[in-house]
């Protein structure tokens, strides 16, 4: 069902057509001149472009639709990379419209992290700007735009970015899988009209119409009975909380935003992701030869999102072993010492709000909204504020105690840094989905220096006020 102009304000539902089985996904790699491995290419940057292309969305279509895409595609080229190895991207912007690119849950040297306005001025239109880093986790990272994101992530700006292991898992595929929902028209285009809704900002932000897998609506994987493999998920939708099935599988999660966890298996083998998280999961392929397994999505109906299909092929011995990764290494936090933070959030709909300041002034509700287009606050404040949130000193544990004082959940992200909370087995994360009304505290060691931003990943949100940011000391 696509959705007609007059309902845009309601929620749209995702939509597939039944699978009919004969497309696979063609989804290029693009091999990264890995310094060592292959020393031709090192010290030469990737040419890299966000420029307008087409994709095929809809299963029906000769009707491309228009994207801007990172090299025209969407997603754009997987970037690999070794842990410990210097990245090094030249970015032109192709498109009319400034961008940056941001290198989301690397620990990166400031100056590269890509956030127009606060890290770097954005690329213009016809420009270029060299990204030049190193990579100190492995993991499934991806990239995107830091300049109007809610538009340009919603176009198909978006791209992988995978740190390999110095010692890559023994696996038999290794499998990359970014969930998207697409905002389109009746006649197939982006919905553009909807860009900017103040209605979207207030409530769940941009949700989708169409889902796609790695830019194809019909995604689909073929596999061996018996095989091991690692499936990489990235939930690159504006704001939708992605509820991914894996049907008759028993998954299990061997890393979250990047960082190893102790493998435990998926419960109720859905895997649950807000916006901008990622989860590596380990799959045994029980599956029969000729077999084919859904993986479908259940955030709002059910509806098949890719497909496992098993060749003809004798199956391999089935080892139910686990993987364990080996983990990064990140500064524990000392909690004792820890310099403590408070971090209300309010507002949208429903909120119940007085007072928002923005940019010194103070408002109601109703004439942010209508003088600036926003309908969120952090401490009473909406939008990035002139002076940070808090500062820390280098090395010190930063404590930051997030209440969610709104009806709607949120994904929380700090770049930069991972966090973790305090319970034993809490796993390090980039990104925390917070459910509405609730209070959950985060820990981390500020020992990367800049200025660094504290947003909400729902990018509607973020847009109507929900970002932030913090200094750590030189
Ligand atoms: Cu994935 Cu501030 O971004
Ligand atoms: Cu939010």
């Amino acid at each position: 069902m696509l959705l007609s102009k007059k309902d845009t304000m309601q929620i749209p539902y995702l939509t597939r057509r039944r699978f009919l089985g004969a497309t696979v996904s063609a989804f290029a790699l693009t091999i990264w001149p890995v310094s060592g491995a292959s020393a031709a290419l090192a010290g030469r940057p990737v040419m890299l472009e966000a420029r307008p292309g087409k994709a095929n969305l809809l299963e029906t279509s000769d009707a491309a639709t228009a994207i801007w895409g990172y090299d025209g595609r969407v997603p754009g080229p997987v970037l690999r990379a070794r842990q410990g190895d210097e990245v090094w991207v030249r970015f032109t912007n192709r498109l009319d419209q400034p961008t940056t690119i941001h290198w989301h849950g690397i620990r990166i040297d400031n100056a590269m992290d890509g956030v127009a306005g606060l890290t770097q001025e954005a690329v213009q239109p016809g420009e270029s700007f060299d990204y030049r880093f190193t990579v100190p986790d492995a993991g499934t990272y991806w990239y995107h735009p830091h300049n109007k994101t809610w538009e340009q992530m919603a176009r198909g700006l978006y791209g992988v970015l995978i740190v390999e292991e110095k010692d890559a898992p023994d696996v038999d595929q290794d499998i990359i899988v970014v969930a998207d929902d697409w905002r389109l028209g009746e006649n197939g285009a982006i919905h553009e009209a909807s860009f900017g809704s103040i209605g979207e900002r207030a409530h769940a932000g941009r949700l989708g119409n169409i889902l796609t897998i790695n830019g194809d609506p019909l995604g689909a994987f073929k596999v061996r009975a018996g095989e091991r493999v690692r499936l990489r998920l990235v939930n690159s939708c504006n704001a939708r909380i992605l509820k991914l099935r894996f049907e008759d599988l028993e998954p299990q999660v061997l890393a979250l935003d990047g960082q190893p966890v102790t493998p435990y298996a998926l419960k109720n083998e859905i895997a649950t992701l807000g916006p901008a998280q990622r989860m590596d999961l380990l799959i045994h392929m029980t599956g029969h030869p000729g077999a084919s397994q859904a993986i479908t999505e259940v955030s709002q109906s059910r509806l098949v999102a890719a497909r496992f299909n098993y060749g003809s092929q004798a199956p391999l011995p089935v080892t139910k072993d686990t993987l364990k990764l080996a983990a990064n290494g990140l500064a524990v936090p000392d909690m004792a010492s820890a310099k403590k933070v408070d971090l209300v959030m309010a507002g949208g709909a429903m909120g119940q709000v007085d007072r928002i300041s923005h940019r010194g002034k103070t408002y109601s509700m109703r004439e942010l909204v209508r003088e600036h287009g926003l309908v969120w606050a952090f401490n009473g404040v909406a939008g990035m504020p002139e002076k940070p949130l808090f500062t820390a000193k280098r090395g010190e544990t930063v404590a930051v105690r997030m209440v969610n004082e709104t009806r709607w959940p949120h994904a929380m992200h700090f770049h930069g840094h991972h966090f973790r909370e305090a319970h034993a087995d809490a796993p390090w994360r980039d990104t925390l989905l917070m459910e509405a009304a609730e209070e959950r505290s985060v820990y981390f060691v500020a020992d990367n220096p800049g200025k660094w931003m504290l947003h909400c990943h729902m990018l509607e949100h973020q847009a109507g006020g929900m970002a932030t940011w913090f200094e750590v000391e030189a």
